[in-house]
């Protein structure tokens, strides 16, 4: 059976790291909200524009708009089968939207995956990617600004899916490879036994 996945975590948590391992091993849709953003903004399309100064102060691109550049695609993982959304949901109004969507096709989500790494060693982290990364919210102020934001608008998502007890949390601040030898073990755990019930 495939994996269908949520990858929460502040900026710099490693989300988009740890992505690529996960669809790698899972042969799963890859949905990132961040980079169909930045694609968008790179090839100055119209939509691009309207993003730009959402993405570059380190806010929320409001949700109707997330939603329009979503959810087809968010369907057309529902019917692939399996699916990893990275960055995706990030407010419970997304998060609601989504559960009907999922719900809709006929499917249930089996984990949603938290990546959690203290403050300072997220900073770090996005401002040594800064040094070459070319975003424009990889300087400090903006980074601070954006793990508020986090705080603010996505943390209480960790509730939300607690409640529905699909939710794993992961211990962020080890290496990568260490990060993702335990994040794989318990995902291959959670799809076996998915598959003998
Ligand atoms: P998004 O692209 O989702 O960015 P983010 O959440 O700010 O996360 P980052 O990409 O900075 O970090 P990451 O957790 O992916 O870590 P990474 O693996 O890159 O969103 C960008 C913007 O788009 C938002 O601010 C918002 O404006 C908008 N947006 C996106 N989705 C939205 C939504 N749903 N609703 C509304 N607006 C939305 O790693 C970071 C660095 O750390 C890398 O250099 C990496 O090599 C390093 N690293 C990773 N793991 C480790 C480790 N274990 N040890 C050492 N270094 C590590």
């Amino acid at each position: 059976m495939s994996l269908r996945a949520i990858l929460l975590g502040p900026p710099g948590s490693g989300k988009g790291t740890q992505a690529a391992y996960i669809v790698e091993r899972f042969k799963i849709t890859h949905i990132s909200s961040g980079d169909l953003f930045r694609r968008h903004v790179r090839e100055r399309s119209p939509i691009g524009l309207h993003l730009e100064p959402f993405l570059s102060a380190g806010d929320l691109v409001p949700d109707d708009l997330v939603f329009e550049m979503l959810a087809e695609s968010i369907a057309l993982a529902c019917a692939s089968g399996g699916y990893l959304l990275d960055g995706f949901p990030r407010t419970l109004a997304q998060a609601e939207k989504t559960y009907e969507l999922a719900e809709s096709a006929g499917f249930t989500l089996h984990a949603v995956v938290a990546l959690q790494a203290p403050t300072e060693v997220l900073v770090a982290r996005l401002l040594r990617r800064g040094e070459d990364s070319g975003r424009p919210d990889d300087t400090e102020a903006v980074i601070r600004h954006r793990l508020n934001v986090h705080e603010q608008s996505t943390a209480p998502l960790l509730d939300y899916y607690g409640r529905r007890g699909i939710l794993q949390v992961f211990d962020a601040s080890p290496p990568i490879a260490e990060v993702r030898e335990r994040l794989l073990k318990r995902l291959d755990e959670i799809v076996t036994s998915a598959d003998e019930h």
